[in-house]
C-alpha cells in the first residue's frame, strides 16, 4: 500500500516501513562511523523498538558486537493497517543485526505484567545464560500492576498550584497560552507507579534471582532535568516525582546488586521530540528554541549521538562522571549556562510571528514526522510498501 501520514492532535496514526528502515540504517551507520566500544556483551532492553531504547539497543549491537535482547510493546501491521513504528523499527534493526552474525531477538509484549518477564528471563537462559547490560526505557502512559491488577495511569501537572505559560503548537506554528491545573496527591500516586522505579526494580529482583545478571553487570535507567522554565510541568510536577523515584531507585538497585559485584545507574538525557514529548505542554516550544540554539553552536544531537556517548564516554570508560546525586549527565550540553541564557532570552520574545526565525519549527516537525518514519531522506513514498512485515526474531 503506499502511506501517508495521518496525524491527530499531537500522534500520528500511521507509520512508514521503509522510513523506519532507513530511520534504523542512519542510526546503524553513524555507529560504525564513530568506531567500535570496548561496551557490553550481552543486553537486555526493556524498552527497545523507538527512542533511547532502540538506540541504546543500535549502539550496543554495532557499537560492541553485543548479542541483544529487546522487549517492547508494538502492533505489527496487518493487511491494509500498518503497525506501529516501534514494529518496523524492530523488523530493521533485526535485519540489518542478523546479516552481520549479530544475536537478536525480540519479546513484544507488557514489560510491567510477570509473564513477559518470565517469558524474557527464560529466553536469555536458553540462549545467552547471562546479561552484563540491562537497559530499561520504557515511557508508557500505564501500567497495570502485575500482582494486584491496580491500573495506574500517568499524567504530566504541575504540583501545588496551576502553571500559566506560552506553548506552541508545531503542526501550525501558533504560539499560545496556557494553563495547566495542577495534579492533587492521588495523580502524584498514579505517575510514580508507572514512570517510577518500581517496575525497573521488579525486573532486576527477578534477573537476579534467575541468575541470569553476570558478575559485575550494569543496569541503567533514563531520566530528564531540563531548565527552569519547564519545571512546574516537569522536573516539579507529577512526571517529576516519578524521575525522583527512579534516581532513588537506581541506590536501592545497587545495593542489592553489591553481592555480584553490579552497580544501578541513572543518566540523564537530553530533551528530544517524541511521541511522549509532543503531547506536554510547552516542551515543544522548549524544544524548538533548544534545537535551534544547539545546532547553530554545534552541538546538537539526536537519540543515537546521544547513546553513543553514553556508552563511549561515560558508561564504558572508567570516567562516568556522576553528578553531585550520582547521576550520569549527558545533558551536560543542553544545560550549558550559554545554551540555556540564549533559550531564556528567545522564550520572551516567543511569538507566533517571531518563531518562524528565532525557533527551529522545522526541526521540530521533521523529527516528529520521523518518528514514523515519514519526511525521512532517500525515502520514495510514492511507491507501494508491503505493510506487513516480520521481525526475523521475535520469540
Ligand atoms: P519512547 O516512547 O520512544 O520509547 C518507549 C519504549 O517503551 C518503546 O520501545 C515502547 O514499545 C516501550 N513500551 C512502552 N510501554 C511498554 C510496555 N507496557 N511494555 C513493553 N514495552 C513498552 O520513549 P523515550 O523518549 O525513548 O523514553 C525512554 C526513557 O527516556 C523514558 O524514561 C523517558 O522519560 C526518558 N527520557 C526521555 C527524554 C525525551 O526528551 N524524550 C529525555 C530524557 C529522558
Ligand atoms: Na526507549
Amino acid at each position: 500500500m503506499i502511506i501517508e501520514p495521518r496525524t491527530r492532535g499531537f500522534i500520528c496514526l500511521t507509520s512508514h516501513p521503509k522510513g523506519c528502515e532507513q530511520n534504523v540504517k542512519n542510526q546503524i551507520e553513524y555507529v560504525k562511523t564513530k568506531g567500535e566500544i570496548s561496551g557490553p556483551k550481552k543486553v537486555l532492553i526493556i524498552g527497545a523498538s523507538t527512542g533511547f531504547g532502540l538506540a541504546s539497543r543500535i549502539t550496543s549491537a554495532f557499537g560492541s558486537k553485543a548479542a541483544t535482547v529487546g522487549v517492547f510493546f508494538d502492533k505489527p501491521g496487518t493487511k491494509g493497517r500498518p503497525g506501529s513504528p516501534g514494529w518496523y523499527n524492530s523488523a530493521a534493526f533485526e535485519k540489518f543485526a542478523h546479516e552481520e552474525d549479530i544475536y537478536a531477538k525480540s519479546i513484544n509484549g507488557d514489560a510491567f505484567s510477570n509473564e513477559i518477564k518470565e517469558k524474557t528471563i527464560a529466553l536469555i537462559k536458553e540462549d545467552l545464560g547471562q546479561v552484563d547490560l540491562v537497559v530499561y526505557s520504557l515511557a508508557s502512559p500505564v501500567r497495570t500492576h502485575p500482582d494486584t491488577g491496580e491500573r495506574f495511569k500517568s499524567v504530566l501537572k504541575p504540583i501545588g498550584g496551576s502553571f500559566k505559560n506560552k506553548t506552541v503548537d508545531f503542526h501550525t506554528g501558533v504560539v499560545s497560552d496556557i494553563e495547566i491545573q495542577p495534579g492533587d496527591d492521588k495523580d502524584i500516586e498514579n505517575t510514580v507507579a508507572v514512570m517510577g522505579g518500581d517496575d525497573w526494580e521488579l525486573w532486576i529482583d527477578a534477573m537476579k534471582k534467575a541468575e541470569v545478571l553476570a558478575p559485575n553487570a550494569t543496569t541503567i535507567a533514563y531520566s530528564y532535568i531540563g531548565p527552569e522554565l519547564t519545571e512546574p510541568v516537569y522536573r516539579k510536577g507529577t512526571i517529576g516525582k516519578a524521575k525522583d523515584h527512579l534516581e532513588a531507585t537506581a541506590f536501592t538497585i545497587s545495593d542489592k546488586l553489591k553481592d555480584i559485584g553490579g552497580k544501578a545507574y541513572v543518566s540523564v538525557n537530553k530533551a528530544l521530540v517524541t511521541q511522549a514529548s509532543s503531547a506536554i505542554p510547552v516542551i515543544p516550544l522548549y524544544i524548538s528554541l533548544l534545537y535551534k540554539v544547539m545546532k547553530e553552536e554545534g552541538i546538537h544531537e539526536g537519540c543515537i549521538e546521544q547513546m553513543y556517548r553514553l556508552f563511549n564516554e561515560r558508561l564504558y570508560t572508567g570516567d562516568i562522571a556522576l553528578d553531585e546525586k550520582g547521576r550520569i549527565r549527558v545533558d551536560d550540553w543542553e544545560m550549558r549556562p550559554d545554551v540555556q541564557e540564549k533559550i531564556a532570552a528567545l522564550w520572551k520574545e516567543a511569538t507566533t510571528e517571531t518563531l518562524q526565525d528565532i525557533g527551529d519549527l522545522k526541526g521540530y516537525e521533521t523529527d516528529f514526522f520521523n518518528l514514523f518514519g515519514f519526511k525521512v531522506d532517500g525515502v520514495d513514498y510514492d511507491q507501494d510498501v508491503n505493510e506487513v512485515v516480520e521481525i526475523s526474531g521475535i520469540v
